[in-house]
């Protein structure tokens, strides 16, 4: 796809494309539903985050990103004293972000990580081309990471985020020895380094229609096109998942959701009032704006390195098709493959069942464990380059 011009995105006023509205009707979902169990029920779209904010902001003005930095580098097991030198008030804030919350509850966590044995494949096709080529869909999202500094370098960006997809399902994801307390309280800086620096962008007051990004209310839209999109699809998929699994793998998004800094009271306590929730913010707002359709293409020409796009542009493009659907695909301006879109289409419902019926099999659900962690570490170390993934506090915006 040709590029989008920054002049043609400012001259077009980063209208939004297409025959799906950009809606953000008033806040009505109630608190009582709620992991809280009730709140004050301010409307999310004006909160931010109120401790996370006014201190990354201050770390990013006085100049202490780097030394942050390069401390929190360092820190990156849950149970892992902080590093020695950081500043008091980082200090502080880090050793009580870290803190689970009181209804965190072990057994929910191991009734997920048996979840994920069993379906981590479908979750990971899910998350990398269902979830992830949403957010480009998701207008305060996809304006959000391309004019941020993450949205100059796509493939380090998504390895990021992809981390966080793998470490939500390791076995030990919120014990001492796990890293996903790490990778909420490390993003949760990146947000609140993100609201203080977005606003400064030209680009950013030029197309956004909101001041501050990434309110408590787009936080959850975005959590919803993870948890509950994933949900959705695998009762879509007639995947018979055991109510005690289904309410951990709920517990571990609940419980990510507390730890990057959403309260409480947004966080719904069941599927259904997320689902709910999510008619409710989620599935008005998608839509394509140019933003969204340059990093949709930019997403899927990821792995064109490896041959050039041939096979891979295809391939993912049919496969976010088969997961998003063609209205969305189209307003995105996804190429179609007849092929490729049929292959979706007509093999991957019996490869679901076949892999179902297979999980009753001795060697399941330990093999496909096995597999499927050898696909999602290999992918991981394709977009990381082979690197180690940190999630580091940005000092600027993108400056493309
Ligand atoms: C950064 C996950 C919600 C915009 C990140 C990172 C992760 C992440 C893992 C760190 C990657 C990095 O350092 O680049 C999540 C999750 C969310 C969520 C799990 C909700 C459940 C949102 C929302 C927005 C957003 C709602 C915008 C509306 C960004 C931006 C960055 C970022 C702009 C920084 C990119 C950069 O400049 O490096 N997010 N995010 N995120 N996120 Fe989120």
């Amino acid at each position: 796809m040709d590029q989008i011009s920054r002049r043609s995105l400012l001259f077009s006023g980063g209208a939004t494309l297409g025959a799906l509205a950009v809606g953000s009707g008033a806040w009505t979902w109630p608190a009582s539903a709620s992991i809280a169990g009730g709140g004050p029920g301010a409307d999310p779209r004006w909160v931010w985050d109120d401790v996370a904010d006014p201190l990354i902001a201050d770390v990013i003005d006085r100049g202490d990103v780097d030394l942050v930095n390069s401390l929190i580098r360092t820190w990156t097991t849950n149970g892992q004293p902080l590093p020695a030198g950081l500043p008091a008030d980082v200090h502080d804030f880090m050793e009580s972000a870290r803190q689970l919350p009181s209804w965190a509850d072990p057994a929910k966590l191991d009734a997920s990580f048996t979840f994920t044995t069993k379906r981590g494949l479908y979750l990971g096709a899910l998350y990398g081309l269902g979830s992830g080529m949403m957010s480009t869909a998701i207008p305060h999202e996809a304006r959000a990471v391309y004019y941020s500094k993450g949205g100059a370098d796509m493939k380090d960006r998504i390895s990021k985020t992809a981390k966080l997809g793998y470490d939500i399902g390791t076995e030990n994801a919120f014990d001492p020895d796990g890293t996903m307390i790490v990778t909420c309280v490390k993003t949760r800086m990146v947000h609140a380094a993100v609201r203080h620096l977005l606003p400064k962008s030209g680009f950013w007051q030029q197309t956004a229609d909101q001041q501050v990004p990434i309110s408590q209310r787009d936080m959850m839209i975005t959590w919803h096109s993870l948890a509950s999109f994933t949900w959705q699809k695998l009762a879509a998929w007639k995947v018979q998942i055991p109510k005690a699994e289904g309410d951990g793998f709920l517990h571990s998004w609940q419980l990510t959701a507390h730890m990057l800094g959403i309260r409480d009271e947004y966080i719904p306590a069941t599927w259904d009032e997320a689902i709910s929730q999510s008619h409710q913010v989620l599935d008005p707002v998608l839509g394509a704006t140019p933003e969204g359709i340059e990093l949709a293409d930019t997403l899927l020409n990821l792995a064109a390195s490896v041959d050039g796009g041939a096979l891979s542009y295809p391939f993912l493009a049919a496969a976010t098709r088969y997961n998003l659907g063609d209205q969305l695909c189209d307003a995105l301006q996804i190429k179609r493959n007849v092929y490729w879109d049929n292959f979706f289409k007509a093999g991957w419902p019996p490869f679901v069942a076949f892999r179902e019926a297979g999980l009753a099999m001795p060697f399941a659900p330990a093999g496909y464990w096995m597999f499927d962690e050898f696909l999602r570490r290999g992918a991981l170390f394709y977009l990381s380059d082979g690197k180690p993934i940190s999630i580091e506090i940005p000092s600027g915006n993108n400056p493309n």
